[in-house]
């Protein structure tokens, strides 16, 4: 019960790294409020935590709205009375640099960026009341390094921003009790990641099962562990970072994705 008494917040539950964050950190003792614009993803997850005997609320948010992101933590601290882990999670892939509009750079950036920002510049005061807290953010490996051909420079600018937020909220929350970490994912086997592929004119293109398996083999030759990521990869280091094991650890970007890069 290595998150007994705490209380998380949990962006983009209903799915892939948040669903399997919220289910771990709900097996560890935790109160969890699972957010998340998919209502019917959403509830399962919080229905799957409850039956298994660990307390969850979900909660329908729109990540890319200013208002969602403060009612998100008002709720958290409604149901709770307290937030000790912020969690934003929640994140939407972006397209080529051909495929890149005015409309789809700024979903992404509102999404990615601007919603977790006041997210945290609401749940800071209340963390701050209660004597500390933890912050995390998923960004990306995307975010650390530059892209290939096929893929997103808007997504990796913006996750980019994501690594850059995490280490200056960092630096000015220290005192505060506050720990700041950045998650940055290789490529992790969920629906975000299906998504991921555009064909030659830049177009959204969802491989099937078969084109998949090809694709993943393909792209595992290039990674030390031979294999891509698991939601539930990912989740253990949240977990981690979440708990008081890594108590010394603030400001710091993670990349975690089997050696590829
Ligand atoms: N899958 C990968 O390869 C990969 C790699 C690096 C980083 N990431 C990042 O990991 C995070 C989680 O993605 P995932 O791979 O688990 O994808 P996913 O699609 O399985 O889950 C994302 C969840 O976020 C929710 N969501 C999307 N937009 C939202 C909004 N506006 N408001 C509320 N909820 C919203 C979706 O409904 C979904 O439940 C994202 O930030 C993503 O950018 C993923």
């Amino acid at each position: 019960m290595r998150l007994e008494g705490k209380v998380a917040v949990i962006t983009g539950a209903g799915s892939g790294i948040g669903k399997a964050t919220a289910r771990l950190f709900a097996k560890e003792g935790a109160k969890v409020l699972a957010a998340d614009y998919n209502a019917k993803s959403g509830q399962e997850t919080v229905e799957e935590i409850n039956k298994a005997g660990g307390t969850a609320s979900f909660l329908e948010v729109n990540i890319g709205s200013v208002n969602d992101n403060k009612r998100m933590v008002d709720t958290a601290v409604n149901l709770y009375q307290r937030i000790d882990i912020l969690y934003n999670n929640a994140g939407l892939g972006g397209p080529t640099l051909e495929a890149t509009t005015e409309e789809n750079w700024q979903a992404m950036l509102d999404v990615n960026l601007t919603g977790p920002f006041f997210a945290c510049q609401h749940a800071i005061p209340q963390m701050r009341k209660q004597g500390g807290g933890i912050i995390l953010f998923t960004a990306s490996a995307g975010g650390m390094w530059g892209v290939s051909k096929a893929r997103s420079p808007s997504y990796a600018a913006v996750k980019g921003g994501v690594v850059l937020l995490g280490d200056c909220l960092s630096r000015l929350l220290g005192k505060d009790n506050i720990r700041v970490n950045v998650i940055c994912p290789g490529i992790t086997n969920t629906a975000l990641y299906d998504s991921h592929f555009y064909d030659a004119q830049g177009a959204a293109h969802t491989l099937n099962e078969e084109e998949k398996k090809a694709f993943m083999a393909g792209f595992s030759k290039n990674i030390a562990l031979g294999r891509v990521g698991k939601p539930e990869d990912i989740a253990s280091l949240a977990l981690f970072l979440a708990s008081d094991e890594s108590s010394f650890i603030t400001g710091e970007s993670f990349l975690i994705d089997g050696g590829r890069l």
